[in-house]
C-alpha cells in the first residue's frame, strides 16, 4: 500500500488523531481525522485532484490553504469542495468531478483538433448558439448539484443567529492572535475566527528558529510560538475562538459579518470593531506546463510537509530565493527529501535572509541565480524541469538550457495580500508592488474604515514577527477606541512601536518602510470621505 506520510522527523511530531476510512470513487483509503482530505489523498498516492474547466488538463493541489481552487472535488455529494481545507471524517465519499469532455478531448487530440474546439464552433449562426451551449455545458464544467431537490436545510443552518461582540478578529495567524491577546487582556469581549481547524496561521508550518532580536519571537521556532500564543488565548475567558469558520461577507448597511461554519451552518456577528488579519496567498510563475500535478506553491508544500507530515515527492527544485522558498528548501532537507537546486532570475543577490541561504548551501544545495524555469516535463505529473540561464535583459540565453531530474517543483516567488474581505468595508485601495499588491490606505492606528482595522500580511507582505507586532498594536488601538485605554495601554503602544521600528530597521527594509509611510495617513476620515 502506498503511504507518503512521514513517521519520523527531527523536530516535529505529527498528531494525526483517530484513523478513519475515506473513499475515493468508491475505493477505501487510510486517513486520519486531523488530516485534510487533500493531504490524506496525497498520502495515498493521488496526484490529480481536478481538471481545468475548458481544456480538461490535470491539476494537482497548489496552495493547500484554500485559496486557488485546484483541489476541488465532490465530497459527500457536494461539488467543488476545497479538499485542502476540508477535514477527513469516517466514511467520507470523495469523487473526482468527471465530464464527457474528459473522454472527448483525447479523441479531438487524435483528430488534431484543439481540445476546446467544441467551445468555439457553433457560435454562428446565432440561432444555434443557445441549443449548442446547452449541449456543451453538459460536456464540461466544474461540478453539479444533484438534479433532485435537496433535502431540508441542515438543522444548524442559520439558527446560530447573530452574535454581538466588542471586537471581531478575522484570521487567527500571528497578527490576529496577538491583537486578541492584547485586547483580551484588557477585558474586551472578543471573537476570533479562522477557517482552518486550528489557530496559528502560517506559523504552524515554520520549524525554523526566529532570529529577530525582538523579544516577542527571538530564538523560538515558529510553530512553538504559535502554540504559546494559542495557550495565552485559552487563558482569556472573554476571548471566544471559532475554528473551521470562514468569513464570507461583510454587509456595511446591516453592519454584520457573515460566516460559514461546519455543516453548512451560517453565523452572523455584529461587532463594535473589526480586525481583518487574513494573511496572504502565493503568486505563481508563467512557464510551459505550469499547471500539471507536481508544480506546487512552496508554502503549499510546507503545509503538506510540516502540518500534515506528508512528503510531496522524492526530488524537488525550488524557484525563487525569497524567505519562503529558502525556508521550504531547508524544511524539505530536514524531512530527508532531496533538493536538487534553488533557481531564481535575480541578478543581484539572494532575496531572502543570508542566514537561510547559508543553511541550505551548507547542505550542498546550489542556489543558482540568473536562471529560471522554461518548462515542466511530464504529461500528467512532473518528471523533470528545463532550466535556462538568463541574459542581462532577462531573455533566455541561447544554448544554455539544461534538464533537471525531479518529481516536484515548488514556486516561491512571493505572496499577494488576501484583501477580498478588506474591500467589503469600502476602503481606499492602492496597488503597491513593494507591499505585495492591493492594500488599503490606513492611519497609524491601522484603521482603514470607520470601524475596521488591518494587521499582518493582508496589509503588507512582511514576516511573522512584524505581523505579531502590528497585530499587538492594532489590538491596543482598538482597546483605546473601545474606551478601555489607560496609561498601561499607552506605554505598551510605545513599546510595540519601538519594536516594530527596530524590526524594520535594517537597510534591506528601506523601500518597505517608505512604502508603508506612503499608504499611512494622518486622517483616514479625509481619505474615506
Ligand atoms: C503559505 C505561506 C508560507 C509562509 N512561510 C514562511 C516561512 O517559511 N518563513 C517565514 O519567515 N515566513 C513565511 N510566511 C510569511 C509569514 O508566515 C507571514 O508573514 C505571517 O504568518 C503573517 O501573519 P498573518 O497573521 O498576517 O497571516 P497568516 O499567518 O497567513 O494567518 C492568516 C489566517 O487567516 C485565516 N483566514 C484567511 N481568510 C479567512 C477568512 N475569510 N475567514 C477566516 N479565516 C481566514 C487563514 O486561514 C490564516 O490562518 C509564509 C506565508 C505564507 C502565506
Ligand atoms: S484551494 Fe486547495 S490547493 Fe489551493
Amino acid at each position: 500500500m502506498v503511504d507518503w506520510r512521514i513517521y519520523e522527523h527531527p523536530i516535529l511530531e505529527f498528531d494525526r488523531g483517530k484513523e478513519v476510512t475515506i473513499y475515493l470513487d468508491g475505493k477505501p483509503m487510510k486517513a486520519f481525522e486531523s488530516e485534510t482530505v487533500a493531504a490524506a489523498l496525497y498520502a495515498n498516492g493521488l496526484r490529480e485532484f481536478s481538471k481545468s474547466i475548458k481544456y480538461r488538463r490535470p491539476r494537482g493541489f497548489f496552495c493547500a490553504i484554500g485559496r486557488c481552487s485546484a483541489c476541488m472535488m465532490e465530497v459527500d455529494g457536494v461539488p467543488n469542495v476545497r479538499t485542502c481545507v476540508t477535514m477527513c471524517k469516517e466514511g467520507m465519499q470523495i469523487k473526482r468531478q468527471k465530464y464527457p469532455a474528459d473522454y472527448l478531448n483525447p479523441v479531438l487530440n487524435l483528430m488534431k483538433l484543439p481540445p476546446a474546439v467544441y467551445m468555439r464552433l457553433m457560435t454562428k449562426p446565432s440561432f444555434i448558439y443557445k441549443p449548442a451551449m446547452t449541449v456543451m455545458r453538459e460536456l464540461t464544467g466544474l461540478g453539479a448539484f444533484k438534479k433532485e431537490l435537496p433535502g431540508p436545510a441542515p438543522a444548524t443552518m442559520g439558527n446560530e443567529g447573530t452574535l454581538e461582540t466588542d471586537f471581531l478578529v478575522v484570521g487567527g495567524g500571528p497578527a490576529g492572535m496577538q491583537a486578541s491577546i492584547e485586547a483580551g487582556k484588557r477585558g474586551a469581549d472578543i471573537i476570533i475566527i479562522d477557517d482552518k481547524d486550528r489557530l496559528g496561521g502560517q506559523l504552524l508550518k515554520q520549524t525554523h528558529t526566529f532570529f529577530s532580536d525582538v523579544k516577542y519571537a527571538a530564538g523560538k521556532r515558529g510553530f512553538k510560538l504559535g502554540e504559546q500564543m494559542i495557550a495565552q488565548l485559552s487563558e482569556l475567558p472573554n476571548v471566544k475562538v471559532l475554528t473551521e469558520t470562514s468569513a464570507v461577507g461583510y454587509y456595511p448597511k446591516e453592519d454584520v459579518m457573515l460566516m460559514k461554519r461546519p455543516g453548512n451552518a451560517t453565523l452572523k456577528v455584529r461587532a463594535k470593531k473589526y480586525l481583518v488579519s487574513t494573511g496572504a496567498y502565493e503568486k505563481t510563475l508563467v512557464f510551459e506546463n505550469n499547471d500539471i500535478p507536481g508544480v506546487y506553491g512552496a508554502g503549499g508544500v510546507q503545509t503538506l510537509l510540516n502540518v500534515f507530515g506528508v512528503k510531496p515527492g522524492n526530488r524537488g527544485i525550488l524557484l525563487g530565493t525569497g524567505n519562503v522558498a529558502l525556508m521550504v528548501a531547508y524544511h524539505l532537507i530536514q524531512a530527508g527529501i532531496e533538493v536538487v537546486g534553488v533557481y531564481a532570475p535575480s541578478f543581484r543577490r539572494v532575496r531572502g535572509y543570508f542566514v537561510h541561504a547559508a543553511k541550505i548551501q551548507r547542505h550542498g544545495v546550489p542556489i543558482v541565480t540568473r536562471h529560471t524555469i522554461v518548462k515542466a516535463l511530464g504529461k500528467n505529473e512532473v518528471k523533470g524541469a528545463v532550466i535556462t540561464r538568463l541574459n542581462p535583459d532577462y531573455s533566455p540565453a541561447e544554448g544554455s538550457q539544461f534538464t533537471v531530474d525531479c518529481d516536484f517543483i515548488c514556486i516561491g516567488v512571493g505572496l499577494n495580500p488576501a484583501y477580498d474581505l478588506v474591500q467589503l468595508f469600502n476602503p481606499k485601495m492602492v496597488n503597491n508592488g513593494t507591499l505585495g499588491g492591493m492594500v488599503p490606505i490606513r492611519d497609524k492606528t491601522f484603521r482603514f474604515a470607520p470601524n475596521a482595522y488591518i494587521a499582518g500580511d493582508c496589509g503588507s507582505i512582511e514576516e511573522a514577527t512584524t505581523a505579531m507586532l502590528e497585530g499587538g498594536l492594532a489590538g491596543l488601538y482598538v482597546t483605546e477606541a473601545l474606551g478601555r485605554g489607560d496609561e498601561g495601554v499607552t506605554t505598551k503602544i510605545e513599546e510595540y512601536t519601538h519594536a516594530l521600528e527596530e524590526d524594520r530597521g535594517s537597510p534591506f527594509s528601506t523601500r518597505l518602510k517608505a512604502a508603508i509611510e506612503e499608504i499611512t495617513v494622518e486622517n483616514i476620515e479625509e481619505v474615506l470621505s
